[in-house]
């Protein structure tokens, strides 16, 4: 083309990024790659090849990992981990920006290499990709440096289990490997088949910065490589990105192990346009939601809202932006958008839209390449809010739209989801902006912007996006735990005996629902007896449909999470207040429970507690963080919702104040399980709360049996939460159980723990009680 004729046209040129030195690098290793174990490649063994989607070229052969290769590599980081562990911070802080730095100087070969890996623009990897790569290496040399001083009484887990996908395959690297190793762990790595040559190279760039062998570890394969390393007995810790599919699969797959877990699932995630918007700015906002990346992007703006009054306009001029992207081979600097990740996956995004019915397809007309795996930019319209392609995740850069009229309609929209990863919302109104993002059912909420990211910032999900935050002060929670000893807790087994009670008059402990004492739905009471067998009382027996109405009663009481930090805290105190007017008939009561004679100290232990999280309520802030961009994430702590809780058997008072406290502290609702073994100081408790201004509904009291009650809970789907400091042998049911919606488990796998001191309370049961909800606000110059 002459200049005379791009003068006239206006086209831009092709402006190619050379592949030579990262086909050299390919080219020195052989083409083919062993895994990376103990600080070295292992010999290439069986496997498959990785391709260029953009052109279907192979790049090189990977291996495809064995149980001997997975064995090997867990080895390794175990036998590392210790050492690692006391290299201290400031060590490891040292190899931390050693990577960082070394990611920096060899930047375009990282980008260069993930585009022809992965398909993505050349503009993408290197202008966000690596650099973020990097960011995380600095940030997280930061945090190592500062563990020791601000995460007392924290420590590493050990060796981390880490399975990433295909979508920005060094930069989920990034978010699991610079946390993990910042806090002492070392890790065993799976990157998705498609895409494994980035990990490879950073392996590289390990050896060379380094890195004490065996600290990382990295293993190809596909799938069943996974189930390897998610399931290896000697894995402490499993971080998860990938599918709500596969992490549901793994959530099963590793129940009653005693493993960590986080799992980063995927996404529907609305894209909200007020009629007031900056319309311009929105579109550009869109083509960065939803053909960043083709849309392959787990938080990717997939779902538009458009205000009525504006849709007809909005549509039109996304219709003339969207023709003007332009689809090509992605090592050109100037493609917005490159190939899909792999042929299967875009088999599975036509497959999809083709199997579309009823809405109305617009495909940009900007054309994209006859061969590799290329799809145009579309956009569907007319669909019902419960179209198959409304709910699902397609992963492709296909956008559905439909249209709201007003603020309460469009966060009923938004939030009609399974899912719940990120929302953005586009307003000139600050005020609109600010009512809204805090109804949104969201880890993240973007106002007039979107897809940011950062280091400081925590990113993950609520409800079937997964649990767990990756970046910042509380991505750390994942990868380090309380430092203290643990001791196997004894099954308590409630005492029998035969002597009959004495003639009075009968008080009937009941159950408490909504706020009002209920009978057992089945008709069944059992007998409550001293140590010396005497007969204490009787307590109804909960099923499965009182905990239905308790959890309905918890689900209706919503308006506790709405209530100041400053009311909850008044109740709080009303109940230490009313408890300690009757302290030495709880006492008593404790005493003639469990046999023993600490019933005044656990009364006391009680009042106390409560009176920490009436302190807390109104103090455990979120947090503007400073991340480099014109503007802050507010890290917003938010109730969970609706929390189960398997109270401890051997506290009967103190184990139930100890999960409720934090609990309702943080503007959660709670069905409570009383100790099975003791359970009447619970019941007398209730009378407690019936004096204390507590609303129906926020506090739920149930007694049975915990192995029956918990698989209730943990099936419930609108139960968000479920704790167990119970000494039935439920942690692996709860957990198995839990996987339906994903719920948030904390379970104490068979441990104790010491209800009068330390241990139980504090920041892990506020953190329990809480999600962190990241909103990135423009602020500043
Ligand atoms: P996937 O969830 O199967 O793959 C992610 C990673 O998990 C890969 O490394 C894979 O090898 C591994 N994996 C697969 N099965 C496993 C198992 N049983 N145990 C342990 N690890 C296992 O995702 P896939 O099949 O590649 O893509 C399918 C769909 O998943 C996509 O169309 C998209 O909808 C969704 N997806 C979502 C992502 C997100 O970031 N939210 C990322 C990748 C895929």
């Amino acid at each position: 083309m002459t200049v005379k004729e791009i003068f006239e046209t206006m086209d831009y040129g092709p402006a190619p990024e050379s592949a030579a030195e990262a086909l050299a690098w390919l080219v020195d290793q052989g083409d083919r790659f062993g895994h990376f174990i103990d600080g070295a490649f292992t010999t290439p063994g069986d496997g498959f090849d990785s391709k260029n989607p953009a052109t279907g070229e192979t790049l090189a052969t990977l291996s495809q990992a064995t149980q001997d290769d997975v064995d090997a590599a867990v080895a390794a980081a175990r036998k590392a981990q210790p050492k690692w562990a006391k290299l201290g911070g400031h060590g490891r802080a040292k190899h931390l920006y050693a990577i960082a730095r070394l990611l920096q100087k060899h930047s375009r070969l990282f980008a260069v290499l993930e585009t022809l890996d992965n398909g993505k623009p050349i503009r993408e990897s290197r202008d966000i990709d690596i650099p973020l790569v990097q960011r995380h290496f600095y940030h997280h040399a930061g945090m190592a440096q500062l563990m020791e001083e601000e995460l007392q009484g924290r420590e590493a887990l050990g060796v981390c289990g880490q399975v990433i996908p295909w979508n920005f395959p060094l930069l989920m690297l990034a978010w699991k490997v610079a946390p993990a190793l910042a806090m002492g762990n070392t890790v065993v790595l799976k990157p998705a088949e498609y895409t494994s040559l980035t990990a490879l190279c950073f392996a590289d760039l390990c050896r060379k910065a380094g890195l004490p062998k065996g600290v990382v570890n990295i293993v190809t394969g596909d799938g069943a490589v996974g189930e390897m390393i998610t399931t290896h007995e000697d894995i402490d810790k499993v971080a998860f990105t990938g599918s709500t599919a596969v992490g549901r699969h793994i959530r099963r797959a590793t129940a009653g192990q005693g493993k960590g877990l986080t799992l980063e699932l995927g996404g529907k995630s609305p894209y909200i346009v007020f009629d007031d918007a900056d319309i311009d700015s929105a579109i550009e906002g869109l083509v960065d939601a939803i053909w960043f990346n083709q849309g392959q992007v787990c938080c990717a703006g997939s779902r538009l809202l458009v205000q009525e009054g504006i849709a007809e306009q909005f549509h039109a001029k996304l219709k003339a932006r969207m023709d003007k992207l332009r689809v090509g081979n992605p090592m050109d600097k100037c493609i917005d958008m490159g190939a899909l990740a792999d042929p299967v996956q875009l088999a599975t995004v036509t497959k999809m839209v083709d199997a579309c019915e009823g809405g109305e397809i617009y495909r940009a007309d900007g054309g994209i390449p006859a061969n590799g795996c290329f799809y145009p930019p579309t956009l569907i319209s007319g669909l019902s809010p419960a179209d198959p392609l409304m709910q699902e995740e397609i992963f492709g850069p296909v956008l559905v739209t439909s249209t709201f009229r007003t603020p309460a309609e469009v966060v009923d929209l938004a939030n009609n989801t399974r899912y719940g990863l990120a929302a953005t919302l586009w307003t000139e109104n600050v005020n609109l902006a600010l009512d809204i993002a805090p109804k949104l059912v969201a880890g993240v909420v973007w106002i007039n912007g979107t897809n940011m990211f950062d280091a400081a910032a925590g990113f993950g999900g609520v409800r079937e996006s997964g649990f767990g935050r990756e970046g910042g002060w509380e991505g750390l929670g994942a990868y380090t735990k309380p430092a203290r000893k643990t001791k196997a807790l004894k099954k308590v087994e409630p005492f029998t005996g035969s002597e009959i009670a004495p003639a009075g008059v009968d008080r009937t402990g009941k159950l408490y629902i909504g706020g009002k004492q209920a009978r057992p739905d089945s008709g069944y009471s059992r007998d409550v007896w001293s140590k010396a067998g005497k007969h204490l009382g009787e307590v109804p027996i909960a099923n499965r449909k009182d905990i239905r109405n308790a959890v309905e009663a918890a689900r209706g009481a919503k308006g506790w999470g709405k209530t100041t930090g400053h009311l909850r805290a008044q109740i709080l105190y009303y109940i230490a207040e009313n408890l300690s007017a009757r302290a030495d008939e709880f006492a008593r009561r404790i005493n003639d429970l469990t046999g023993g004679k600490e019933g005044a100290k656990e009364v006391e232990a009680s009042v106390q507690r409560l009176f920490t999280y009436a302190a807390w309520a109104d103090k455990y802030d979120g947090a503007a963080k400073g991340v480099p961009i014109r503007g802050v994430a507010l890290s917003m702590k938010e109730p969970v919702g609706v929390i189960g809780a398997l109270c401890a058997d051997e506290a009967p008072l103190l184990g139930l104040v100890s999960a409720m406290a934090p609990a309702i502290a943080m503007g959660n609702r709670v069905v409570l399980t009383a100790s099975e073994a003791f359970p009447l100081a619970a019941l007398d408790f209730y009378q407690i709360l019936e004096t204390s201004d507590v609303p129906g509904g926020v506090v739920n009291i149930v007694t049975g049996s915990h192995e029956e009650l918990a698989d209730t809970l943990a099936k419930h789907m609108d139960v968000d939460a479920l704790w167990s400091f119970s000494s039935s042998d439920v942690s692996a049911l709860i957990e198995r159980e839990s996987a339906g919606n994903l719920k948030r488990t904390w379970v104490n796998n068979g441990q104790s723990r010491d209800w009068m001191g330390a241990e139980g309370q504090g920041k892990e049961f506020l953190e329990a009680a809480t999600e962190v909800k990241t909103i990135w606000v423009p602020y500043g110059e």
